[in-house]
């Protein structure tokens, strides 16, 4: 018995790297998959390139598993509508939707044209709300005609968009934005049977060789022995979300690279503190006030983005 017996999931842009090691270890744990892959650049050029998720295809099945290949842009709405639809006409359910797809288009910002801004938000931050808008069409659907789902949703995030990273704005951004709409997405959907989560994966890829020279890029299935770097290694978290295992585990941000494991803690509101007159009662703030008030409870610095930053 498989941890995914009977269930049917996407992976977006599985053709290479992380997205490629979930597609195979979701297969290997019982999930029939659709192996999603437009076959582009690192920078979200060129395209059309089949073999890309056919190779993946072969795969699973040489390996004893289903999947099907489609070759849709996650950024276009009615590709996204498409991958859905294959999932739907090839096995006639859908249960899990990894949202993984994603291209790089590093620049300072003052160097960055709109066009790198453009394309990378819209493969990241568009192509994760394409998929799910359509599958929660569907599972709302599923819902009201009385067969509940047990589905889940798992998207790719970043440390970029979480921690930050120069010359990465647009990635960063989208990838912040990804999280925020994971929390949206996990409370709008929960009364359809729908838990909404996301991974931080790492791993050596060709996306990551752009900005590192001299790693080693492998398909993530052919390493026989653990290698910290192994795209692989963030695969079983994805699986553990997408089985039933994790039912009560929704709007949650995971981050599983080489052996480590770890939950990102939301955006939160720090210590609060009040304005108030001399006999106490509430007052608007004076600008003056606010430094003060900061710089003697809270920052104990005026810089204290750039001074975190020297002291890491
Ligand atoms: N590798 C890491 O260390 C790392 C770290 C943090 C986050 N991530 C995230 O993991 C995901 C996968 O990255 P990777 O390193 O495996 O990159 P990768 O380049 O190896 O794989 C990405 C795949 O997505 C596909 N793709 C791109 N645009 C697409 C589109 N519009 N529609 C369908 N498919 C598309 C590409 O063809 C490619 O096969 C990305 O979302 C990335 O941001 C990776």
């Amino acid at each position: 018995m498989g941890m995914l017996d009977g269930k049917v999931a996407i992976v977006t842009g599985a053709g290479n790297g992380v997205g490629r090691g979930e597609a195979v270890l979701l297969a290997a744990h019982g999930a029939k998959v659709v192996v999603n892959d437009l076959g582009g650049s690192v920078a979200g050029e060129g395209g059309g390139d089949t073999r890309v998720a056919e190779e993946v295809v072969e795969v699973i099945r040489s390996r004893g598993g289903e999947a099907v290949a489609n070759f849709d842009d996650v950024s276009d709405f009615a590709g996204a509508a498409n991958i859905i639809r294959t999932a739907l006409d090839t096995y006639g359910r859908l249960d899990v939707l990894v949202n993984n797809a994603g291209i790089l288009r590093d620049r300072m910002m003052f160097s960055m044209t709109p066009e790198d801004f453009d394309a990378v938000v819209k493969v990241h931050l568009y192509g994760t709300w394409n998929t799910m808008h359509h599958a929660s069409v569907y599972w709302r659907n599923e819902s009201k005609a009385g067969r509940r789902p047990s589905a889940s949703v798992v998207n790719t995030v970043s440390s970029a968009g979480l921690q930050g990273q120069a010359s990465q704005i647009n990635y960063g951004a989208a990838k912040a934005g990804i999280a925020a709409m994971t929390i949206i997405a996990s409370l709008e959907l929960a009364r359809y049977g729908v838990r909404v989560n996301a991974i931080g994966p790492g791993g050596f890829t060709r996306m990551v060789a752009q900005a590192m020279r001299d790693i080693e890029v492998r398909n993530p299935e052919d390493y026989e022995t653990f290698n910290p770097m192994n795209p692989m290694n963030s695969a079983p978290a994805v699986v553990w979300l997408a089985s039933d295992e994790s039912k009560p585990v929704t709007g949650q941000v995971l981050r599983m690279v080489g052996n480590s494991l770890c939950v990102y803690q939301p955006w939160q509101m720090g210590e609060e503190f009040f304005a108030t007159d001399r006999e106490g009662n509430p007052t608007q703030w004076d600008p003056a006030d606010v430094g003060r008030i900061l710089g003697r409870y809270h920052f104990r610095t005026m810089n204290p983005g750039i001074d975190a930053q020297r002291r890491a």
